[in-house]
């Protein structure tokens, strides 16, 4: 076709090359060039400057800036609410993204089906119109202000849009739409960020919010670009295992609001429950008071989380003591085993150690350290780690425990997940405002201050 030409799209970040490259020049991934036929832009700006042309848009200073307060949809899900930082607010464009199946577009449609203000377009890509209603049959009462349509063009989604003014608009999902101006399919990097600045164009000219649901690839980033997140005002994250019923909603970008909230639901036979006390969670394994049994904190990316490690020392039967580890790296587990012989007379060659973190997830952060040395002492002497208690810290050669990064990060999630104590490194407190925290903050600066603080 005349006009048509191939560029190339780095998969990882959206970055655009005239031609294949292995390597991306913006963000040095390899084997992340992707091709896409492209027409070129009609709209050619020119910039004149002789001064003929008026400038659209005029700068003002900041102080002569008027500001209303930003007019917030309250969201009929408190959880929702919440890690929105109080409302959809008007004219913003948000994401949820999250694994198939994990549950996006129940929550979409569950809130929107209790919203009766206004009028709701819920455009769906992927699931036809009886489908959705069979859902909405199932989660609520259907109500005659929201709008199903099943459509995959951007320019016939316009149109609904302009035939029916919808005062909140629902894609579901992002990479199913495509606009006819462009070659390449469905989910390219192209069409993801073409479709999604039409959006927020509409969006932004029409006060209209706008909620994009995304697929997450494996590796946990949203699928398509990077530019996805750039684009949009918030992307909210909704994740959780598939086999487990429990599913966390957390913001990992808000220009509205903080980026810490976390959002609890549980999924039952009619949608999603939300889960008001997250403790509850945790109950199940801290109350037991097993030994062994430790919570750490970890941050993983932008997200933090408790995890539990679990440790069991028996007496080595055989010559050769065993270790096996699950989910934490082998070599370290080796070291802190030899800091606790070391410091805490653990008897490493007597003693097999094996070593499991919970939920099958594989940890990389070294705060995690701390959790691990104190679930194998836990199993050594056979006492419970106190309940409710969790802990950070990365764990050097000779003992000491050294300061991990967004303590105050974590601190708050242990805080928000109902942890009534956190054991952290001595100094890593600096700067932080411990005022609104109703946690007890125990520092700790050995191995052994720890051992004694857990177990004294
Ligand atoms: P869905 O919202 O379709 O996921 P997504 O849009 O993220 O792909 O939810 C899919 C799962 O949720 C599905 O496996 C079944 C489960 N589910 C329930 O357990 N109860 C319910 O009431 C509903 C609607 C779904
Ligand atoms: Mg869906």
């Amino acid at each position: 076709m005349k006009g048509v030409k191939s560029v190339w799209f780095c998969s990882s970040c959206g970055a655009e090359s005239p031609k294949w490259e292995g390597k991306c020049p913006a963000c040095g991934e390899w084997n992340t060039m992707v091709e896409e036929k492209s027409r070129p832009s009609r709209k050619t700006r020119t910039i004149s400057p002789s001064g003929s042309r008026a400038a659209a848009s005029v700068p003002v200073p900041v102080s002569a800036i008027e500001t209303s307060d930003e007019a917030r949809i309250r969201m009929p899900s408190a959880e929702l609410n919440r890690v929105l930082g109080g409302g959809l607010v008007a004219g913003s464009i948000i994401l949820i993204g999250g694994e198939p199946g994990i549950g996006k577009s129940t929550l979409v449609l569950q809130n929107i089906l209790s919203i009766k203000s206004r009028t709701i377009l819920y455009v769906s890509g992927e699931e036809s119109a009886k489908q959705i209603k069979m859902r909405a049959d199932r989660i609520g009462r259907p109500s005659d202000n929201v709008f199903i349509v099943c459509e995959t063009s951007l320019q016939s989604i316009m149109d609904h849009i302009e035939a029916i003014k919808p005062g909140l608009l629902v894609v579901d999902s992002i990479q199913t739409i495509a606009s006819d101006e462009l070659e390449s399919v469905a989910g390219s990097v192209s069409q993801v960020r073409e479709c999604a600045s039409q959006l927020l164009k509409y969006a932004k000219e029409t006060a209209v919010p706008v909620m994009l649901i995304g697929h997450i690839t494996k590796e946990g980033s949203i699928a398509g670009p990077k530019v996805l997140e750039h684009i949009v005002d918030a992307v909210l994250q909704f994740e959780g295992d598939s086999q487990h019923f429990y599913r966390l909603l957390r913001a990992i970008k808000n220009r509205f609001g903080s980026t810490s909230e976390l959002g609890i639901y549980e999924m039952c036979q009619r949608g999603l429950r939300e889960v008001s006390n997250p403790s509850e969670m945790l109950l199940s394994h801290t109350d037991d008071d097993l030994s062994g049994v430790a919570v750490g904190v970890t941050v993983e990316g932008m997200r933090s989380f408790l995890i539990e490690v679990q440790a069991l020392v028996s007496t080595a039967a055989y010559g050769t003591p065993q270790r096996t580890v699950n989910g934490f790296d082998y070599k370290r587990m080796n070291m802190l085993l030899a800091v606790l012989e070391k410091r805490v007379g653990f008897k490493l060659a007597a003693k097999d150690v094996f070593l499991n973190i919970a939920g099958g997830l594989k940890v990389s952060d070294p705060a995690l350290d701390l959790a691990v040395v104190c679930a194998i002492l836990s199993s050594n002497v056979d006492m419970p780690v106190p309940p409710r208690t969790c802990m950070a810290g990365e764990i050097g050669l000779s003992g000491e425990i050294r300061p991990v990064g967004r303590i105050e990060q974590r601190i708050r999630e242990a805080e928000k997940l109902g942890m009534e104590t956190i054991l952290i490194p001595r100094h890593n407190l600096k700067g932080v405002d411990t005022s609104s925290l109703s946690i007890r903050i125990v520092e700790v600066a050995k191995v052994e201050e720890a051992f004694r603080a857990l177990f004294a």
